[in-house]
C-alpha cells in the first residue's frame, strides 16, 4: 500500500477567536515576528500559515484563520486540515459571537481544542470569568471539572507561550499524527494570489508525501510544474514533506483556499484532471445560475 511507510509529522493547528483576540499577535509572539504591524488596519485577511520548532526540535505547524463572519466559509473549511484547535478568548471582551462559532465548528469538527485566555497582562486580569462562561457553550476546562486544556497567555507581555506549546505537544502526542512523506505529495490550498512579478501562486498545506521542485501537479481547477518552493520565511527550498505549508510558484491560474493538490505522473494527466475539474465548477455555476422552474413559469 502508498501508505504504509508512515512516520510521525507535526501537528496543524487552528487558531480561532473573535476579532481582535489576539491570534495573529500570539501567533506572532510564538514565532519571534511582527505580523500584525504589517496588515491593513489590524486586520487578518486572509489565512497565514507558520511553522515553529521548538530548541528541542518538535516542530507546529499554525494556522491564522481571519477573524469576520465573512470568512466564516473559508475557517469552516480550515477545521478540516486542523489537528488540534488554539480558541483564543480575550479575558476582558469575553465569549463573543465569532467565539461561539469557533467552538460549533471544532464541535463539528471533532477536534481538540485548547482553550488560550488572553490579554492577561492588562490590569484586572480574570481568567476564572472566561472559564465559568464557556460552561453555557458546554465547554468544561479541567478546572471546572472537564477536559478540555486552557492556558493564562498574553501575547504582548510573552506569558504563558511555552505552556501553550507544551498544552499542544501533549495533546499532539495523544492524537499519534503520522503521514507517508515517501509517496507523490498530495495537499491543501491554504491561500492564493496573482502575483505581479511571479504569477500565480499558492500556500499550500502538504498533507502527505514531499513536493519537489520539477514535480507536476493539479492544483482545484488549475494545474502546474513546480517552478521554486518559497517557505514561511520567503526562502527557497527544494522539498516539502508532511505538515509543512509550502508557497508553490509554477500555477497555470489562481486557485481557491481549500482547494486539493496533488502531484500527477504527466502534463498530459495534470491537464485532464484540471480541465474535468473546471468544467464540474462550471456546471455547478450555471445549475445555481439557472432560474428554478417557478421562476421560468413567471417569466
Ligand atoms: P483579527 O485577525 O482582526 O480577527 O484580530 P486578531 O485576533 O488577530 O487580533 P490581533 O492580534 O490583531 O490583536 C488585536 C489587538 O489586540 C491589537 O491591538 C493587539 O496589540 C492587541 N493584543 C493582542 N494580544 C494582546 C495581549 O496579550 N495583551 C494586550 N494588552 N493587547 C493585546
Ligand atoms: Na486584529
Ligand atoms: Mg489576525
Amino acid at each position: 500500500d502508498i501508505d504504509d511507510h508512515l512516520l510521525p509529522r507535526p501537528p496543524v493547528v487552528t487558531i480561532m477567536g473573535h476579532v481582535d483576540h489576539g491570534k495573529t499577535s500570539l501567533l506572532d509572539a510564538l514565532r519571534g515576528t511582527n505580523v500584525v504591524k504589517g496588515e491593513a488596519g489590524g486586520i487578518t485577511q486572509h489565512i497565514g500559515a507558520y511553522q515553529i520548532t521548538r530548541k528541542s526540535g518538535e516542530k507546529i505547524t499554525f494556522l491564522d484563520t481571519p477573524g469576520h463572519e465573512a470568512f466564516s466559509a473559508m475557517r469552516a473549511r480550515g477545521a478540516d486540515i486542523t489537528d488540534i484547535v488554539v480558541l483564543v478568548v480575550a479575558w476582558d471582551d469575553g465569549i463573543m459571537p465569532q467565539t461561539i462559532e469557533a467552538i460549533h465548528h471544532v464541535k463539528d469538527a471533532g477536534v481538540p481544542m485548547i482553550v488560550a485566555i488572553n490579554k492577561m497582562d492588562k490590569a484586572g486580569a480574570d481568567a476564572q470569568k472566561i472559564r465559568t462562561a464557556l460552561l453555557q457553550y458546554d465547554v468544561q476546562v479541567e478546572e471546572m471539572g472537564g477536559e478540555v486544556q486552557d492556558v493564562e497567555v498574553s501575547a504582548t507581555a510573552k506569558t504563558g507561550l511555552d505552556e501553550l506549546i507544551d498544552k499542544i505537544l501533549l495533546q499532539a502526542e495523544l492524537l499519534e499524527l503520522k503521514a507517508n512523506p515517501d509517496r507523490a505529495a498530495e495537499g491543501t490550498v491554504i491561500e492564493a494570489r496573482l502575483d505581479k512579478g511571479r504569477g500565480p501562486l499558492a500556500s499550500v498545506l502538504i498533507n502527505r508525501g514531499t513536493l519537489k521542485t520539477g514535480d507536476i501537479f493539479v492544483i482545484g481547477a488549475e494545474w502546474g510544474k513546480v517552478r521554486a518552493l518559497v517557505d514561511d520565511q520567503g526562502k527557497q527550498i527544494k522539498t516539502a514533506g508532511p505538515a509543512l505549508p509550502v508557497e508553490i510558484l509554477g500555477l497555470s491560474g489562481v486557485p481557491k483556499a481549500g482547494d486539493a493538490f496533488a502531484v500527477v505522473e504527466t502534463e498530459a494527466r495534470a491537464r485532464e484532471v484540471a480541465s474535468y475539474r473546471a468544467s464540474v465548477e462550471t456546471a455547478a455555476r450555471t445549475e445555481s445560475s439557472m432560474p428554478s422552474l417557478e421562476e421560468q413559469f413567471l417569466a
